[in-house]
């Protein structure tokens, strides 16, 4: 199996993600902050250390900041609704996953008023149109870093220079560059991230989470035990407590954490590279496949690895079956479950074939699936 389709859920895991994981449920197993009995005390020390872990990568300045969730649509959901209010308003942008766009409707249905800022046909946002759409009460900018279906990668920095000319503040998705892209917390200055742990950063799916900057108080999404000030009788303030109830997925967590562990001893710059020698590598052998189009940046310094195309006007999910049955090549095809993303590429209909790429992948293996795709026009477009 040749697999393409990291941009859903990285695979495979480095062993050590595999092995700790192994080692927490088999040696640990018991439930953090919820006893003083050994196992519990190892339980929360395992997901103290995968906070820290995190933190330090992001350059969190405090580890408590960091929230973890089982998924970045949680985290999305966390920042989105239980930052604003009705009368809020909320720029956003036509790339935005459903993560961000169906929790933005919903809260749209209680008051708050949503504008979605257009992007151009490669996904690009331009900052004076992002500027423009701000009112005196837009509370929030909710960009996504990186497109899930072009790769295209957005200006985090423009947008947060312009939330900070008003009331706004920044909510960056980092879904397709958490761990593919070295940023910093401090160079982003984001107010808040969401990210997963089961994507770039390795770990397991069940695995995500919401960097909050210090000073800034959400309503909680979920209230419950937290195995802290268990005499209150309503949700605690303490950080992380405040938006972490319910068990935690420590088995996961200590496989995030061994994610991070990997991604630093390879270096995020070397993971980057790597990446986008493939990318550079697949859109350069795409131009000579008739009938390919691809959509999105052709410069690499300006998309991540994750790059969608269709075939003539074959429909992406024949070419995505004809991949994975005949080819042995895993992609994921349709609309991604972003469908403003399509309907700005005008891709709604046909849906794309997206192929995405990790660490793992090979330059053989970009050559391969040219060698499918070029099979796959001439049978069907001659
Ligand atoms: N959001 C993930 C994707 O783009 C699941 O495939």
């Amino acid at each position: 199996m040749i697999y393409m389709d990291n941009a859903a859920s990285s695979w495979p895991k480095p062993e050590g993600v595999w092995l700790a994981m192994e080692k927490n449920i088999r040696n640990v197993g018991a439930n953090p902050s919820r006893g003083a009995h050994r196992l519990a005390l190892e339980a929360g020390r395992a997901l103290y250390q995968a906070r820290e872990k995190v933190a330090e990568f992001f350059g969190a300045p405090d580890p408590t900041g960091v929230v973890f969730t089982h998924n970045a649509t949680a985290a999305l959901n966390q920042a989105i609704k239980g930052y604003l209010h009705p009368g809020d308003h909320v720029v956003t942008t036509s790339m935005e996953h459903n993560s961000v766009i169906r929790p933005l409707r919903s809260m749209a249905r209680r008051g708050v008023e949503v504008t979605v800022v257009q992007c151009d046909g490669e996904g690009f946002i331009r900052p004076e149109d992002l500027k423009k759409a701000v009112r005196p009460n837009t509370r929030m900018i909710a960009l996504t870093h990186a497109s899930n279906v072009t790769g295209t990668l957005m200006p985090a920095g423009e947008a947060v220079d312009i939330a900070r000319q008003g009331e706004a503040i920044l909510l960056l998705d980092v879904a397709q560059t958490a761990g593919l892209l070295p940023f910093s917390l401090h160079e982003l200055q984001a107010d808040m991230i969401a990210f997963p742990g089961h994507k770039g950063l390795l770990g397991p799916q069940g695995t995500g989470g919401l960097y909050i900057r210090p000073g800034l108080v959400l309503e909680p999404l979920l209230e419950g035990g937290t195995g802290s000030h268990s005499e209150l009788e309503y949700q605690p303030d303490v950080l992380p407590d405040r938006y972490e109830s319910g068990t935690p997925n420590t088995v996961g967590l200590a496989g995030l954490a061994a994610g991070i562990d990997f991604i630093r001893q390879v270096g995020a710059d070397e993971i980057r590279r790597h990446e986008a020698d493939l990318t550079a590598h697949f859109l350069e052998e795409l131009k000579n496949i008739p009938g390919v189009k691809v959509y999105g940046p052709r410069d690499t310094a300006q998309r991540v690895g994750v790059v969608s195309l269709n075939l003539g006007d074959i429909g992406s999910s024949e070419v995505g079956f004809m991949l994975d049955r005949v080819y042995d090549i895993a992609v994921r095809t349709g609309l991604h479950c972003s469908p403003l993303a399509h309907q700005t590429l005008g891709t709604v209909r046909q849906g794309t074939v997206r192929f995405s790429f990790s660490f793992f992948n090979t330059h053989e293996e970009v050559s391969e699936a040219v060698k499918a795709l070029r099979a796959i026009g001439r049978e069907f477009l001659g």
